[in-house]
């Protein structure tokens, strides 16, 4: 593949808590377009590794791509290239983190006021396209409390697609939720996907990730110990410590 078509790289990525090593020499290339999910044991350093993509943790060694921006992490970024970063990245979290006292429409056309510089009739265009795109057009004038969890994780999903990212983030989305508003989450982020939309999905939802994704990474002790085709990884897994894992979602589900 040609080095252009990676939208993102990670090389040799390392987070250190103290003398706790929780991401070890970590290398990922992902294509545009490309579905990755990154399954693996509780403590694995799966969201530790996800939040070094937008910098959320500092890691102490590496070299992190993402779109135009290349960055080598062993020295702090300015306050501008964080910018550009987090402005290519859409992240969402398990924990919604809508602004409880805004409006629907507000919550997701602020930040592109805020960020983009959109005018507040440009915002509002785009935010309604995007309420669109998650079926929620009739709640533009909620606020947050009004809305399910399924609800608000959708809103939570169209306001970080409002800043047009490179690649967008999501942290066990749907673990929070009851399973059928799961459910509603998994269809808006399959119907992404579908769109083409280039994305790193940490889950425990196994048969998401094997219909969904292009590719599944395990973790497990801070390394990715496994990655492949989803089909043939969860059905074929190579590492006694992946088998381990799979067994143990089965017996739990
Ligand atoms: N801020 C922190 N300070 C110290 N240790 C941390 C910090 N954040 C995470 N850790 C440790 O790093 C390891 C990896 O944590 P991480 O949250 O990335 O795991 P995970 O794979 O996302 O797990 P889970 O499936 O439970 O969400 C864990 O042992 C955790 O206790
Ligand atoms: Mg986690």
């Amino acid at each position: 593949m040609q080095e252009a078509d990676f939208i993102v790289r990670l090389k040799d990525i390392n987070v250190q808590y103290g003398s706790y090593h929780a991401v070890k020499n970590v290398t990922l290339d992902i294509a545009r377009g490309e579905v990755v999910a990154i399954v693996g044991p509780s403590g694995a350093g799966k969201s530790t590794f996800l939040r070094t993509i937008n910098m959320l943790e500092q890691p102490s060694s590496g070299i992190l791509q993402v779109g135009s921006f290349r960055f080598a992490l062993d020295h702090a970024l300015t306050g501008e290239q964080l910018l550009k970063l987090r402005r290519s990245t859409g992240m969402v979290f398990q924990s919604f983190n809508l602004f409880p006292h805004m409006t629907v429409r507000k919550n997701i056309s602020l930040p592109q006021m805020r960020v983009l510089g959109r005018s507040q009739a440009e915002a509002d265009a785009r935010t309604a396209q995007l309420l669109e795109r998650v079926h929620l057009s009739d709640k533009a004038d909620s606020y947050p409390a009004r809305l399910s969890g399924g609800q608000q994780q959708r809103i939570a999903i169209a306001r970080a697609l409002a800043l047009d990212p490179d690649v967008m983030l999501f942290d066990e989305p749907t673990s929070a939720l009851d399973p059928e508003l799961g459910l509603e989450v998994l269809a808006v982020m399959r119907e992404l996907a579908d769109e083409g939309m280039t994305m790193i999905v940490v889950t425990h939802e196994i048969a998401f990730a094997a219909e969904v994704a292009d590719r599944i990474i395990v973790m497990a002790d801070g390394e990715v110990i496994e990655q492949g085709v989803p089909a043939e990884v969860i059905r074929n897994p190579t590492s006694s410590r992946t088998k381990k894992f799979f067994r143990a979602v089965v017996e739990r589900h």
